[in-house]
């Protein structure tokens, strides 16, 4: 008891506003009722007057040690959920990480769609960052952009390089990848952001997409975002039925788009992004061998600095050099259809190729060939078996000689 309120009343306010506070309740009464009242209200323990010490002592040990455990279960609560959550994520990483293995797999596979993802991923999430998105839609954004086109295992590789425009029934099977797509990761995740990428990365913002059932701001915001990114990377990318277009010309299709295909919000964003700069563009090296175990060599020590394709004769090499205009070419000497040295003064006959740099290769060093090769134009001679890191040095210096 005390003068302004009682004793229970204050141990329920305390216990309100701080509940992990320990109170013993003291009292000259000896009631039985009071002291189960104090408890029912929160008290740890109820002690009478006057005091025994050792009680007293014994009671607050109790009500000490009764917090330590608690504090400590929480912490071991606290320790689990963590674990729980860092392993669910692991889990979810680790099989979204080997379809990602699989989707870079599947386009490192085709020379027109090589880096495709890496670069709409770049670009979606340089828009995320300008949209001012939160941190768990930014790793959405990551995943479902790097993921996007992995429905496209389940099309015919015939009709997505064919070197002509698709028919309506063509062009209906590549659009199914959006949907297989989106079963495929559904199985691993149940993130609605993800699949939402997935499945709705081709819808336009009007609704008149095909077979599309959502329109405007009901397509999912992140899906609207990877839609500009896509089309964009699609547009300044060489397909096989279409060189490709300019970034200005891009960008130009991106404006003209706003509020048709694409989302006005995003599309903005993009265009005042300067996209040019935010994937530095991997320079293409192009690697002609008639044999595939030294095209296959050259591109496991190339291709994590340059994009490289590859052609398997001379003739081929004349071809995709025009095409393509690579940054350098690697060219063998002896190739069926056409031989490198012919190949070689071609590209340094016509103006449009004569500045590229031309690496012959060769596994007789002869003199005679070497004079040629200078002879004809090429600009450095190496011979097999070659030591990857003197090529590496040779390919740089020619680019820095280049620029
Ligand atoms: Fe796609």
């Amino acid at each position: 008891m005390m003068p302004d309120q009682p004793g229970t009343k204050l141990l329920s306010q305390i216990k309100e506003r701080y509940p992990d506070i320990m109170v013993i309740m003291a009292t000259a009464t000896q009631d039985m009722d009071t002291a189960v009242e104090t408890i029912r209200h929160g008290a740890y323990d109820y002690i009478t007057k006057p005091f025994n010490l050792d009680v007293v002592i014994q009671s607050v040990k109790r009500a000490l040690e009764k917090r330590r455990l608690e504090c400590d279960l929480q912490e071991y609560k606290q320790h689990l959920e963590d674990k729980v959550e860092e392993q669910a994520k692991q889990i979810r990483e680790t099989s979204l990480g080997a379809m990602r293995s699989l989707s870079f797999a599947l386009e490192a596979n085709d020379r027109y769609t090589a880096g495709h993802s890496r670069r709409v991923t770049e670009f979606s999430l340089a828009i995320g960052r300008a949209l001012h998105l939160g941190k768990e839609e930014i790793e959405n954004l990551r995943w479902g952009s790097m993921l996007h086109d992995i429905g496209k295992i389940a099309v015919d590789p015939c009709i997505i390089n064919k070197p002509r425009k698709l028919t309506r029934e063509e062009y209906t099977q590549v659009m199914t990848h959006t949907m297989v797509g989106a079963s495929i990761v559904g199985t691993v995740i149940a993130n609605k952001d993800i699949i939402g990428i997935i499945e709705h990365h081709h819808d336009r913002y009007d609704g008149n997409g095909l077979n599309q059932n959502l329109r405007g701001e009901n397509i999912p915001f992140l899906a609207r975002i990877v839609s500009v990114a896509d089309a964009y990377d699609a547009m300044t990318s060489v397909r096989p039925y279409r060189s490709a277009l300019s970034r200005e010309t891009a960008l130009a299709e991106i404006n003209n788009g706003t509020g048709k295909q694409f989302d006005p919000t995003v599309a903005k964003a993009f265009v005042k992004l300067a996209p040019a700069d935010l994937v530095p563009q991997k320079k293409t090296i192009l690697v002609v061998d008639d044999e595939p175990s030294i095209r296959m060599l050259a591109k496991s020590m190339l291709s994590s600095d340059y994009t490289v394709i590859e052609a398997t004769n001379g003739q081929e090499a004349v071809e995709i050099t025009q095409r393509e205009a690579p940054s350098v070419i690697l060219m063998d000497i002896l190739m069926p259809k056409k031989d490198g040295l012919q190949a070689c003064h071609e590209i340094k006959s016509n103006p449009a190729t004569r500045s590229i740099p031309i690496i012959m290769l060769t596994a007789i060093d002869q003199e005679l060939n070497r004079k040629l090769s200078a002879e004809l134009g090429a600009d450095q001679y190496i011979a097999k078996p070659f030591n990857p890191q003197e090529m590496l040095d040779v390919i740089n210096k020619l680019l820095q000689e280049h620029k």
